[in-house]
């Protein structure tokens, strides 16, 4: 299987998964899904493929030195190969797994045809110079070394790091371009905690292919928000993960696709939810479900009960579409994606199940601080240049599309905002603002700490960011990657 069929390059890219074969352990998007009882207590086939996690590389002494080599490279689907961006080879890249205080240097290779960069999602630490810099870029065959320290008092959690140059990030983050940051936690100690197992669920949509071709996204694909062809858990296809009857699970999920959203379920089981994007939150929430858009985590605990195979489904979500299908462009603007089963659990052994903790230790502050300033940020859509002949839109924040010489928005460095963002448009948007975590007014069960908030189409969200600790000039923007690249994103600078 190692020697593709000659003819791919002219089967369309689904029709090329499909090609490939469920024995080549390749799962595809509608791959196992339904079964007796509408799929939801029935069993389901598992791919037998063990659940697999990246190299973890972890601090010592205050200290995590990497290098991240940016390149492509053939990686194994089941029996085959796919074509990827790689970090190191693998993709997704290394966890890194660091302490509060530590500081992190990456040096950072750039293998590719474009320009890439590098950002830390989600950590609050500093923009400025070689640290979490967006506005840096790293030509093809450059390198750059990035140096980050770690605030003793940062918050823990999981983090992730991905490209970050303007215009090429929706292509290189869905080419697989994207790893998993842990900041050590201050719950370990406690003792339902200590005795689970913790597991790493990156969750990305690659297109899948063998040749760079596969990469590049038409005008309608852009615009809705490039959606790959299979959904790949740490860039496995449908992993089984075996499990102990009466374990603790403890999972941390990243939405590390460039558009798709995740509405996740397991079946026979409830997801007891611990931490939102930044931080931890007072007590375990239990959910029957839940919605990850894309750069968003949660962390939840899960209690193996009855002997099984249960299935980690997806389920459907519609995120809208925008309006441009259909006659003008030909296509299929509709950004729902359909159920599928994207893993299996089994579980053996019979015990009794293990506790959940009762509390969590208080990271502190989930009261809600007070605002000084308020705003108001509009997302909209406008007309943007040609692509593939047919009119492009561009996505903007306030009527204007990104310009990273201009800053549009100016805080006093210890300010609390409270910012407004109105989603008049027919599409969700998931805002996310760099370094400054934020709190989202009257948010649902389970939401902490959060550095992303999914705008839902019509919607205003309301949050609520303190702006301390750290000053400099970043940014904000749809984490719909292609709607960043495609303009909505705006500058902030916090200052002295
Ligand atoms: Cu996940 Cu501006 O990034
Ligand atoms: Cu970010
Ligand atoms: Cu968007």
């Amino acid at each position: 299987m190692n020697d593709l069929p000659v003819s791919y390059v002219r089967l369309t890219r689904r029709q090329f998964v499909a090609a490939l074969g469920v024995g080549a352990g390749g799962a595809w998007l509608t791959a196992c899904s339904g079964g007796a009882d509408g799929g939801r207590s029935g069993a389901v086939v598992s791919s037998g493929t063990p659940f697999q996690e990246p190299e973890v590389l972890t601090s010592t002494d205050g200290l995590l030195e990497v290098t991240l080599r940016a390149e492509p490279m053939s990686v194994p689907w089941g029996e085959a190969k796919r074509y990827a961006y790689t970090y190191n080879g693998s993709s997704p890249g290394p966890t890194l797994r660091l302490r509060p205080g530590d500081r992190l240097v990456v040096h950072l290779e750039n293998e590719l045809d474009d320009d890439t960069n590098l950002h830390t999602h989600g950590l609050h630490v500093s923009p400025a110079g070689d640290a979490d810099n967006v506005f840096i870029r790293v030509p093809p065959g450059g390198s750059r070394t990035y140096t980050y320290d770690i605030p003793t008092d940062h918050r823990s959690g999981l983090f992730w790091y991905h490209p970050h140059a303007h215009g090429t990030v929706a292509k290189q983050v869905a080419a697989g371009l994207a790893g998993a940051i842990v900041v050590d936690d201050e719950i370990d100690d406690l003792p339902e905690i200590a005795a689970s197992t913790e597991r790493l669920w990156l969750l990305s949509d690659p297109p899948i292919g063998m040749g760079a071709g596969i990469l590049e996204a038409n005008a309608m694909d852009a615009m809705a928000g490039r959606t790959g062809d299979a959904v790949l858990i740490n860039g496995w296809g449908l992993p089984n993960l075996a499990v102990e009857a009466g374990s603790l699970e403890r999972w941390r999920l990243v939405n590390a696709s460039a558009s798709r959203y995740y509405r996740l379920a397991l079946d026979g089981h409830q997801l007891n939810a611990i931490a939102s994007d930044a931080g931890r939150i007072d007590a375990p929430v239990e959910l029957g479900e839940l919605l990850l858009a894309p750069g968003e985590r949660t962390e939840v605990l899960v209690t193996a009960t009855k002997p099984g195979t249960f299935a980690v489904r997806a389920l459907p979500y519609d995120r809208g579409s925008t309006g441009m299908g259909g006659g003008m462009m030909g296509g299929d603007d509709s950004a729902a994606t359909e159920e599928a089963v994207v893993a299996t659990v089994t579980v053996s052994g019979r015990s009794e199940p293990a506790p959940l903790p009762a509390a969590l230790l208080d990271q502190g502050a989930l009261v809600p601080p007070t605002p000084s300033a308020s705003r108001v940020l509009e997302l909209g859509e406008g007309m943007g240049g040609m692509m593939d002949g047919g009119q492009m839109m561009s996505f903007t924040i306030d009527g204007r599309t990104f310009d990273a010489e201009r800053t549009d928005v100016s805080v006093a460095l210890d300010a609390v905002e409270e910012w407004e963002i109105r989603n008049p448009t027919h599409m969700d948007h998931p805002i996310h603002l760099h370094v400054w975590p934020f709190l989202v007014v009257d948010a649902p069960p389970g939401s902490g700490w959060k550095d992303t908030v999914n705008v839902p189409a019509g919607e205003s969200v309301r949050i609520l960011i303190p702006f301390t600790d750290i000053a400099g000039r970043s940014v904000f923007h749809c984490h719909i990657l292609d709607h960043e690249d495609l303009g909505m994103m705006g500058t902030v600078e916090v200052a002295n």
